[in-house]
């Protein structure tokens, strides 16, 4: 199945309650929440009362992104929340915390998705996709909303794809960052089957409705 996942980094927060209805109405099963700290990407954006706003008006999947140092320690809380998904950084834990987490978020009845920026190779995500739900492939280095997809990026979403394949995991894989009409199609192709869209949902001229953003994918 293919979803998009519409960042609500890019709406208009004084009005989130009506982006959030603007996501129901499109059709959309989930909503991107980024949640960054100014420590591991240089930017800040919201936390948790954020995540429990969102929680209160919809019941659209939360599929929190946590670009955080340790964020192992805010799982519990990400949860506690509402988050239905949570995706941490692969950069941000050891392998023994990277474990922990995965388990604790699944201990809790979630789904667990596990993100690499740009420059970390696929190799270093494949030992952990048999034990979590998604893969978050960064298309642009985290931190801001609005920057240019990084086509290089591509072979890593095909590589993952081929991997999952391999061992017959059905794994969601998320593209995050850049992601329009046209990058759609090409993340398709590589083996993505998550689309976050920022700019491209909330700030569009002619909003589209779900269905005709994941048709664009053919
Ligand atoms: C970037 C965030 C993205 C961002 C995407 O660090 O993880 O989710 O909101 O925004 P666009 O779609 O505008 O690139
Ligand atoms: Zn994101």
């Amino acid at each position: 199945m293919k979803y998009i996942s519409p960042s609500i980094l890019a709406s208009d927060m004084l009005n989130l309650g009506k982006e959030i209805e603007k996501v129901e109405k499109s059709g959309a099963k989930m909503v991107h929440i980024d949640i960054m700290d100014g420590s591991f990407v240089p930017n800040i954006s919201f936390g948790m009362p954020v995540i429990s706003a969102v929680r209160k008006c919809t019941d659209l999947i939360l599929d929190v992104h946590a670009m955080i140092v340790s964020p192992n320690k805010y799982i519990e809380e990400f949860i506690k929340c509402g988050a239905d998904i949570v995706t941490f950084h692969l950069e941000a834990l050891d392998d023994k915390t990277t474990v922990e987490s995965i388990n604790l978020v699944k201990s809790l009845g979630k789904k667990v998705g596990i993100s690499i920026k740009p420059k970390t190779p696929a190799s270093a995500v494949l030992p952990y996709v048999e034990m979590i739900d998604m893969v978050l492939v960064m298309t642009v280095e985290p931190g801001f909303g609005g920057q240019k997809f990084m086509h290089e990026t591509m072979p890593k979403v095909k590589e993952i794809r081929e991997y999952a394949n391999s061992i017959g995991k059905d794994l969601d894989i998320e593209v995050d960052g850049g992601i329009n009409d046209e990058t759609i199609k090409i993340a398709s192709d590589a083996g993505a089957n998550v689309f976050v869209l920022g700019t491209a949902f909330f700030k569009s001229e002619k909003p589209l409705s779900a269905n005709e953003i994941i048709a664009k994918t053919n």
